[in-house]
């Protein structure tokens, strides 16, 4: 009786910390692609926890895919950008030149050079808010990286 009554513990205690993983999967709208390709040999949480640059999970992705993930070109990169964002390293806009903040932050070029040249005009970006001021930067796009922003 007691041996079933820890397994039944231990098997709560499993259910409720593999909950607690399904809900650190960021919702988007890559989600469900990545869902499915993603967790069919291992959880698709196997990422938890992990943070790489564009170029590391471009790697990772394409080392499933050489390992049987089954997807079309178009969805392996829906996933590459929805790891890219929701579990990339993070980002110091004081620091990081305009190609990293291209690539990392997902925002164009131009917007990458703005936040250079607001840098060197007027000083290190303090917060959030000055972030909001760099002329032609969408910050609504930026809010779901906000977590991975450094100053
Ligand atoms: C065909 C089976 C399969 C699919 C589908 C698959 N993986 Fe894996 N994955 C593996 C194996 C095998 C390992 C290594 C053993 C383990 O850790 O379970 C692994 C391990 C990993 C790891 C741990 C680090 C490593 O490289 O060992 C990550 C991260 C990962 N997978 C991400 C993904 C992502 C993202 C996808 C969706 C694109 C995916 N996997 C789909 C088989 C698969």
């Amino acid at each position: 009786m007691r041996g079933f009554r820890t397994l039944g513990l231990v098997l709560a205690v499993l259910t409720f910390f593999s909950r607690l993983d399904a809900q650190d999967l960021p919702d988007a709208a890559e989600k469900k692609v990545f869902e499915n390709a993603c967790s069919a040999c291992h959880g698709a949480d196997i990422v938890i926890g992990i943070a790489g640059t564009r170029d590391f999970w471009q790697k990772s992705v394409d080392t499933m895919r050489a390992r049987g993930a089954l997807g079309t070109d178009d969805e392996f990169r829906q996933i590459v950008n929805y790891l890219a964002r929701y579990f990339g390293v993070p980002v110091n806009v004081n620091q990081a030149d305009s190609s990293d903040l291209t690539r990392e932050l997902e925002i164009t070029a131009d917007e990458a050079d703005a936040i250079v040249r607001y840098r060197v005009e007027k000083g290190k970006l303090k917060d959030w808010s000055d972030l909001a001021k760099v002329p032609g930067v969408g910050i609504k796009k930026l809010e779901p990286l906000k977590s991975r922003i450094r100053f």
